[in-house]
């Protein structure tokens, strides 16, 4: 499997697309909204000097489809815009009047639904009109970037910010060793209760390089001082085979497509040849992988938990309705992730039965125990020194 060839949300805008089922991480762009907009302060007094070059370049990596890649925009143009409006009121002679324009990259593989992006860009203009009368003009030009975020995406020091949610538990690819069958994972999809210590190695591998590619890609393409603000699913364990929480939901998939291959409707090997490229690291793996390279500081890395549910906004740990939950969880988040990989993989014909089995198998897991999702948001900016 060709990640960059296969992987991408379910596009459109109909009942099952992403763009419709996009609450989970919707939620975490509202949740770390502070973190972005630190950011953005501190890079708006710190590298955008009065000789500063005008313009400013952001890029959002893995922004999919939908209503959260627009989200992703006007916040970032609305805390810009404060910015300038807070220095308009503070000081008659602009410090930073050299900042004229924002370039927005919205970035994704090549599979990616842009047509739907582009098309929806017109609702940001419409925000756009809608602002205050008063508020400072700083126009913004989006374009769409296609490309794998483990691949150079920019020239040398040309970008201010990258903020990226929800995509980098996403690996280059499963790990070979997995692929080319030296080592088997029999009937998990990712790291499980009955999956070898060896794998649980391999997955681990896989991510670690990506992670240190990624964080060496994105050192040469920030300016300095430049910050990155980055959110994706994580674990709160320290130790692999209490994983828990986001492998538990995908140990009910795997479980869902093994009662699939006991009915005869899916082959045995197909199931033993499917893996997910996927981590879910925990914050002393990300803390510890930054430091290594010494490229970034940590200005501020944190986890926080989101109900498997979409549409559950409580804090309370009791699930109301386990059944609806369940159907929440399948149909409304988790079907709109795994359909265009499901279908490469399996054939589309499974599709239904498959996300019937995975809601009714949720709901029974929700009866025990309210499950949650950690996520991990760091901000980073890079250091002042160069590339070893
Ligand atoms: C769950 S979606 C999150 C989308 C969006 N950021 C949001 O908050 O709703 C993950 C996105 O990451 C993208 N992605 C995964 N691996 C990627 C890579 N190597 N390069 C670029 N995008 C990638 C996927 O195609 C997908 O659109």
């Amino acid at each position: 499997m060709k990640v960059e060839k296969v992987l991408r949300m379910a596009t459109g805008d109909g009942g099952n697309s992403y763009a419709a089922n996009s609450r989970l991480p919707e939620k975490a762009l509202i949740k770390t909204r502070p973190m972005l907009e630190k950011a953005i302060q501190d890079l708006y007094t710190s590298t955008l000097t009065p000789q500063g070059q005008g313009i400013m370049v952001v890029a959002d990596l893995g922004c999919s489809t939908g209503p959260n890649a627009l989200l992703v925009v006007s916040e970032v143009m609305s805390t810009l815009r404060e910015c300038l409006r807070r220095e308009e009121m503070d000081d008659d002679d602009r410090r930073h009047g050299g900042m004229a324009a924002v370039q927005f990259f919205l970035n994704d593989l090549p599979g990616n639904d842009f047509n739907l992006v582009f098309r929806s860009l017109e609702n940001l203009q419409n925000l756009a009109s809608e602002t205050e009368a008063d508020d400072p003009e700083l126009p913004c030009y989006v374009a769409g970037l296609p490309g794998s975020f483990y691949t150079r995406l920019f020239p040398s020091n040309s970008v201010h910010l990258f903020h990226s949610s929800y995509s980098l538990m996403w690996q280059s690819k499963v790990p070979e060793d997995l692929t080319n069958g030296s080592h088997l994972n029999e009937e998990n999809i990712y790291i499980g209760k009955t999956t070898s210590p060896t794998v649980v190695t391999l997955f681990q591998e896989q991510f670690r390089k990506d992670f240190k590619l990624f964080l060496a890609l994105r050192y040469k393409e920030l300016v300095l001082g430049g910050r990155m603000v980055l959110t994706f699913l994580g674990r709160k364990s320290g130790e692999m085979l209490m994983h828990g929480e986001v492998g538990t939901m995908w140990e009910l998939l795997a479980k869902s497509l093994q009662s699939l291959v006991q009915k005869g409707r899916v082959k045995k090997e197909k199931l033993s040849s499917f893996n997910l490229p996927y981590y879910a690291p925990s914050v002393n793996d990300v803390k510890a992988l930054v430091k290594e390279d010494n490229l970034f500081n940590v200005d501020h890395i944190d986890l926080f938990e989101s109900n498997w549910d979409p549409l559950d906004d409580s804090d309370s740990d009791v699930v109301p309705d386990c059944e609806s939950s369940g159907e929440n969880v399948a149909n409304k988040s988790i079907r709109a992730v795994m359909e265009p990989l499901i279908v490469e993989h399996f054939g589309d014909a499974i599709l239904d039965e498959l996300f019937v089995v995975f809601a009714s198998m949720v709901s029974k897991h929700l009866e025990i125990t309210k499950a949650k999702y950690p996520v991990i948001v760091v901000s980073l900016n890079k250091a002042g020194h160069p590339l070893n």
